[in-house]
This record gives structure tokens, sequence and C-alpha cells, in this order.
């Protein structure tokens, strides 16, 4: 998949922008604040819908300006044109000029993998966050994925809500209980085996990657959930005797709604020990892992960006990076630092410099 051409109409700092792309490698570079992450945020927006810095959609909005725009067009197995329109209160979009009404029919018909320096909080934060990521990533290459996802949380909810029923009447049948908790035991294996699959297959390529950016040798997911070896009347049980405690805190405190993920290096969580720059590189090899899920399932690769690459690596881990990147795929690197970059890379890449909402051919 790649971005041929992309326009941009009051977009962050671009009031208008017009720029074709190469097929392979294009660097975007230029001064803290130009618009470099500006640039490569349209693209994730008219992918995504969604930005992945702010958490509402006019942040994208120029400034005094009451509508933002993001066409492009996009060479997949055709050549098709996709449009976003912003405003304040909410968003259309457009795919060769038909607007879609559903943004699901939309969103993840272009695929793109980011690696951004906020990115490190995949590793850092809270389960929920990468639990929040590994959903994106798997509704983007398996249909019913979401479908079930919303059916669980549903049914999650009607759960606790029930449990609260019981704290206070003691006299609440629990049939209803056992029917709703079959029905999210369902939906939850569903969930489990997709989330398994999917880290199963991460885990055929992480450790490579990570060896050939940093030569160490071992770095693999490994997947912690409730619903690990899945067997029903196991989990039944649990559910069972953990039925107290639920009706007294209100919520259900067993199931795959508390999954997650750890990237472990030779058995040590990398959370924990692990350098800032051991999880970059963790990160990016999750990144690239991902690249290759998706070109074995969808048939092809997804556009690559990277933003911000340069802070915290060395140019050996840099240049080893770039060494992995074959030419199928399609990438957009920023920096601040041309100069660092090797020069073959340069060579084979388009240069774009960028200062101040305005881009030239560099
Ligand atoms: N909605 C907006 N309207 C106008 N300008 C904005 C808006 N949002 C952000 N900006 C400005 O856009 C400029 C470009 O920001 P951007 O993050 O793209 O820079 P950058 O080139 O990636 O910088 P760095 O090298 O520091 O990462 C900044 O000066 C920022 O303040
Ligand atoms: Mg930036």
């Amino acid at each position: 998949m790649k971005i041929q051409h992309l326009k941009l109409l009051n977009f962050r700092n671009y009031e208008k922008l017009e720029v074709s792309f190469s097929p392979v490698s294009n660097i975007l570079y230029g001064k803290n604040g130009g618009g470099k992450t500006s640039l490569i945020e349209s693209i994730y927006v008219l992918a995504l819908t969604k930005s992945f810095r702010g958490s509402v959609d006019k942040v994208v909005i120029m400034n005094n300006k009451d509508v933002c725009r993001i066409e492009g067009t996009i060479l997949d197995e055709y050549e098709n044109n996709y449009k976003i329109i912003i405003k304040d209160g909410g968003k259309k979009v457009k795919i060769n000029n038909t607007k879609i009404d559903k943004l699901s029919d939309y969103i993840s018909k272009i695929s793109v993998v980011l690696f951004n320096p906020d990115d490190l909080r995949f590793i850092k934060d809270s389960p929920s966050v990468r639990r929040k990521a590994i959903n994106l990533e798997i509704s983007q290459i398996n249909n019913g994925y979401l479908k079930n996802l919303n059916m669980y949380n549903k049914l999650l909810k009607q759960r606790n809500t029930y449990l609260k029923t019981m704290n206070i009447n003691a006299n609440s049948s629990s049939e209803y209980l056992d029917i709703l908790t079959n029905k999210l035991i369902d939906y939850g294996e569903k969930i489990y085996l997709s989330r398994k699959k999917y880290i199963d297959l991460l885990n055929e390529k992480i450790g490579e990657f990570y060896y050939k950016i940093c030569q160490i040798s071992n770095l693999n997911l490994e997947y912690n959930s409730d619903y690990d070896n899945f067997d029903r009347k196991k989990i039944l049980k649990r559910y069972k005797d953990s039925l107290n405690r639920d009706i007294i805190l209100g919520k259900t405190t067993f199931g795959i709604h508390h999954d997650d993920i750890l990237f472990k290096l030779n058995d040590y969580s990398i959370k924990d020990y692990g350098s800032e720059g051991q999880q970059k590189n963790a990160i990016i090899s999750y990144k690239l892992a991902e690249l290759e899920i998706f070109n074995k399932i969808r048939g092809n690769y997804p556009i690559l960006i990277l933003d911000d690459l340069f802070s915290e690596l060395d140019m050996v881990k840099i240049n080893n990076i770039f060494g992995l990147l074959n030419e199928n795929i399609q990438t957009f690197i920023t920096t601040t630092e041309i100069d660092k970059i090797n020069k073959d890379i340069i060579d084979k890449s388009k240069l774009f410099l960028i200062d101040d909402g305005i881009v030239k051919d560099g």
C-alpha cells in the first residue's frame, strides 16, 4: 500500500499543501516545530480518522479555522482517492468522492504502522494501553474481532450491573447471572483465541528483528490472560469462586478484560529491566513484526511511519533498522538530523525540507 499524493487544507500548521511521495523511502527533515510530525499525522488521520496525539478530533484543525481537509491518492491493488473533512462538530469521509456513512466501513482500508517516541508508553504504561493497541491492530486483519469485542464489553457491563442488583437484593435470580456468565465466556474465548494467535504470529518474527537491530537474542512477548489454556469448566469454577467478591465490588474481577502482554528479554521484563534504547528497539521490532503479519494476511505491506526515530538510538542501530526495511514498504521518516543518515539511504530517498508549514523538495 502506498500513498502517492497528498493534499491538505487547514491541517495543523499547513494552510494549503500539495505533495507527491516516493513509493519507497521519504525523509522529512527540518528544525523543531516545522511541521514534520503534522505531515505524517495527516496520513495517519486519513487512514484511521483519528490522530495519535490529542484526544479530540478538532485539535488538528488549524487554529482560527472551522474546517480541515485531508485528501490522498492511495495505490493498493487499484488507485483510489480518500478524503476526510473534519469540523468541530464531526467528520465526514469519502472514497472516490462517494460519502461513506459508517466510519467503520472506511477505517483500516488504508493500513498504516506508526512508530512515535510516545509509543514507549506501550511498554511502560498500564495493561489497558497494550490491550487498546492490539485491539486496533487485530481488528485491521480480522473482520469479526471488533464485533466480538463489542459484544463482550456489552455483556460485561450487563453482568456488572446485575452484580450490583444482586448486592442490593439478595433474592435476585442466579439463573440470569449464569446466562450472562456463559455468554461472556463464549465471547471471551473468541477474543482470547484471536489475541493468542496474533501474539504467536508476532513472536515468530519479533526476536529475529530485535537480534538484527541490536544483536541481543531472546526477545519475546508473553501473553498473560485469565483464560490461559482455555478450559471452560475451570473458567466457570473461577467465576463461581469469585462471585461473592464480585457482588461486593459490583464488577467482574475475572476475564479477558484484564489481559496483558509483557515484553520479555531472556525472561526479564523489559519494562522493569530494559534501558530506554532497548525498549525503543523492542517496540520497533514489534512494529516490523506487525508489518510482516499484515503483509501475510492482507497481501501487501502497510505504510510505515517512523517519527523521530533518531533520538536515543545510535547510528549503528538506526542503520540496522534501515537495513531491515524492504523496497516493498513505503516508508516515511522524520528527523532534525539529516546529516546523520547514511549516504546510501539518502540517495535512495525522496527528501522534503519542512519549515513553518512549507514543504520543499530537498
Ligand atoms: N491546530 C494547529 N493550528 C496551527 N498550528 C498548530 C496546530 N497544532 C500544532 N500547531 C503547530 O504546528 C507546528 C508544527 O508542529 P510539529 O509537531 O509538526 O513539528 P515537528 O516538525 O514535528 O517538530 P519536532 O522536530 O519538534 O518534532 C508547531 O509549531 C505547532 O505549535
Ligand atoms: Mg515532531
